[in-house]
């Protein structure tokens, strides 16, 4: 049967293996794909221990994305404009590396929520590696102008210069915000819920035609969604899709076969929305 794994620390609760079996009984692939907790100290190690153990492809998540876009030998065109890595497929003795994540994200709020992204006014909270993610494929989903606010300003004006398109993405400060009018899109890539607070947000951010979105999931999601609701924007949507979908497009690498992803996204939504 084939190896796969997620890297990542904390791993013991990804639901990727979850999903990648789902996926893999779909198709009927023969599939063992294991959670494999690894710090950037013990990263390296622990995936050629993998590679060595026959280990055919992974995932990487928090906080080991750049580590994986650093050592793989090759990678795709939006990996380096991500400089983050999501997905390694074992190449001969190499490890070739890809980015799921944006494409996921823009496939769960196109196809699964039905939403038009073209045009929309952005505005994205956080410059970590999960913005740097998604930045580019929003752009290339045809968002209009995307502005990044970030606690530590300089991150934000660092990934604004990374993206390159000077008359459409801008960096502002957390005390801009008020004076920013609303956006069609608003996207918390921050990690602040996890640590239990969020940046205070003005509520004019969002108008009735606003969709928000966070990129956690389950508790993490919740404060930010809250607050979105009651600012009233139309949409408000958790991670959850973006998971499902950035999995299906990593299986669809490594085996060849696109899985449907209804099924799996139902069922885990009604455990863990
Ligand atoms: P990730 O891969 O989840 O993006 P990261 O690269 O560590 O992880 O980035 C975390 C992001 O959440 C950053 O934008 C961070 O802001 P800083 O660059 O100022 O650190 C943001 N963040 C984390 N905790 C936050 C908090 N309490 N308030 C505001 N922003 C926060």
């Amino acid at each position: 049967s084939s190896h796969y794994a997620v890297f990542g620390h904390p791993v013991a609760h990804s639901l990727s293996p979850q999903i990648h079996a789902t996926f893999a009984r779909q198709a009927g692939i023969d599939l063992r794909y294991e959670a494999i907790d690894a710090t950037l100290d013990t990263f390296f190690d622990a995936l050629e221990a993998f590679a060595a153990a026959g280990g055919q492809g992974a995932n990487v998540t928090l906080p080991l994305k750049e580590s994986a876009f650093a050592l793989s030998a090759t990678t795709t065109e939006r990996a380096r404009r991500a400089g983050a890595v999501n997905t390694l497929a074992r190449m001969g003795d190499q490890w070739h590396g890809d980015n799921t994540d944006g494409p996921g994200l823009v496939r769960d709020l196109t196809e699964r929520r039905g939403l038009d992204l073209r045009q929309r006014r952005t505005l994205m909270i956080g410059a970590g590696g999960a913005a740097r993610g998604i930045a580019p494929s929003l752009l290339d989903a045809g968002i209009g102008e995307l502005y990044i606010v970030n606690r530590t300003p300089e991150r934000a004006d660092a990934l604004v210069d990374t993206l390159g398109q000077p008359g459409r993405v801008h960096a502002r400060y957390l005390a801009d915000l008020p004076a920013l009018g609303d956006f069609g899109l608003l996207i918390n890539a921050t990690s602040a819920a996890r640590g239990g607070q969020l940046p205070r947000l003005p509520m004019s951010l969002l108008g009735p035609r606003s969709a928000a979105v966070d990129l956690s999931y389950g508790e993490a999601a919740i404060p930010f969604l809250a607050w979105a609701r009651a600012a009233g924007a139309l949409e408000a949507v958790d991670g959850l899709g973006m998971l499902v979908e950035q999995a299906a497009e990593s299986f669809a690498l490594w085996h060849g076969v696109r899985p449907q992803t209804d099924a799996v996204y139902e069922d885990l939504h009604a455990r863990h929305a």
